[in-house]
């Protein structure tokens, strides 16, 4: 075990790789400069910049003019969305999109949402109905993939539903990008996406957008990013992500599809003692949120924590107590959302990480798990 331990929190956050802290020493050190600077120094840092963009563009397939730099997948979602006239959203959205629905909510515009169902896909069937409700020109928000369980949300169908009944498309991709192939992206008028998720930098996203006008900035100031995202831009962070999405691009998906069986074995080591949420549906190869009766997430979070295991629960501390997750509250039930426990694997896990955490998790819970060999 290294210094993080054994590391299975990979939707939190993931190592920055190699090749990504090398090219970004090289541009400290190269092309600090102001990206917005006209002379020769901005010129180098814009240039940086500017590859960066065209590696999103063309991960994405949009025009590289409509790539947005941003701090993040939180701040590409505010911008997206922050001036919508109406909304359709899920609660098992990432809280960068529930919140801000919450407060256009509160500000008087339409928003509605649409049921989650047990297995935690949404259910598109009231769509059409909620749609003819909101002015035209209302966005749809969905998650390529959820960050708790790892679900997969039916976004060609939301995205043929939304075209029909007269909805903008927004997908947040951010735990989904460069972990499974994503073509239905293509039917997406815009889409977040974050550098950390994909061991890039972190403090970097971008929102894409296709086929539409550019949103309204959410932050005032300069001209940077057509006048969309007005601040300096970090050529050093541009050009992480850059190697970071070429990388994901270059077998990202294959390398996470590889993850598959152990964690599949890891859910069948638990059989009779866990449950698995979301298993029902589509899910991202790498995730697994267990649910453990009678206990706490955020306990058994301290208790692997404290024997070298990292993962996390989906709790989040609010006005001093702990709230369980509610997105796993809205598909299972406040039961199984306070006593979940969320395990996120990355590329180069190996099958002994997996036995070692097996009993790690063994020691924490109590309980023996069951015996399962890498066939099994
Ligand atoms: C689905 C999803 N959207 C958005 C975000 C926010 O991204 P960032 O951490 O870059 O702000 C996250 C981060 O966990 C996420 O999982």
């Amino acid at each position: 075990m290294g210094e993080a331990g054994l590391y299975f929190d990979w939707n939190a956050t993931t190592p920055p790789h190699p090749d990504v802290i090398d090219a970004m020493v090289e541009v400290a050190r190269s092309a600090w400069g102001n990206p917005s600077s006209v002379h020769a120094a901005g010129r180098r840092a814009r240039a940086i910049v500017e590859d960066a963009r065209e590696a999103l563009a063309q991960a994405l397939a949009v025009d590289a003019r409509d790539v947005i730099f941003t701090s993040g997948g939180t701040e590409a979602n505010n911008l997206a969305l922050a001036h919508a006239g109406g909304l359709v959203t899920s609660r098992v959205e990432h809280p960068s999109v529930l919140r801000l629905a919450e407060s256009l909510e509160r500000a008087g515009r339409p928003v509605a949402w649409l049921p989650v169902r047990p297995d935690g896909q949404v259910d598109l069937e009231p769509l059409p109905a909620l749609a003819q409700r909101l002015p035209s020109g209302s966005w749809l928000a969905l998650q390529a993939a959820n960050h708790e369980t790892g679900v997969l949300q039916p976004i060609e169908a939301a995205s043929a539903l939304a075209r029909a009944h007269g909805l903008l498309l927004h997908v947040d991709a951010v735990q989904a990008f460069g972990k499974v192939e994503l073509p239905a992206l293509s039917g997406a008028h815009s889409i977040s996406v974050s550098a950390h998720k994909i061991r890039g930098p972190k403090g970097i996203g971008a929102l894409a957008i296709r086929g539409i006008a550019p949103p309204r900035p959410i932050l005032l100031g300069g001209g940077q990013e057509r006048g969309l995202r007005p601040g300096t831009l970090d050529p050093v962070l541009a050009a992480g992500f850059r190697v970071a999405v070429e990388r994901a691009a270059r077998g990202g998906p294959e390398r996470y599809r590889d993850l598959a069986p152990l964690r599949d074995r890891l859910e069948r080591s638990v059989d009779g003692v866990a449950v698995v949420n979301g298993a029902g549906a589509p899910r991202l190869p790498h995730v697994s949120n267990l649910s453990f009766p009678g206990m706490r997430g955020d306990e058994l979070v301290a208790a692997l924590d404290l024997l070298g295991a990292r993962v996390s629960s989906g709790s989040a501390c609010s006005a001093g107590t702990t709230e369980p997750s509610p997105g796993i509250e809205a598909m299972a039930g406040r039961e199984r959302a306070r006593s979940a426990l969320r395990i996120s694997l990355g590329e180069g896990v190996s099958s002994i990480e997996i036995d070692s955490f097996l009993s790690l998790l063994a020691r924490a819970v109590g309980r023996p798990l069951t015996a399962t060999s890498c066939s099994a």
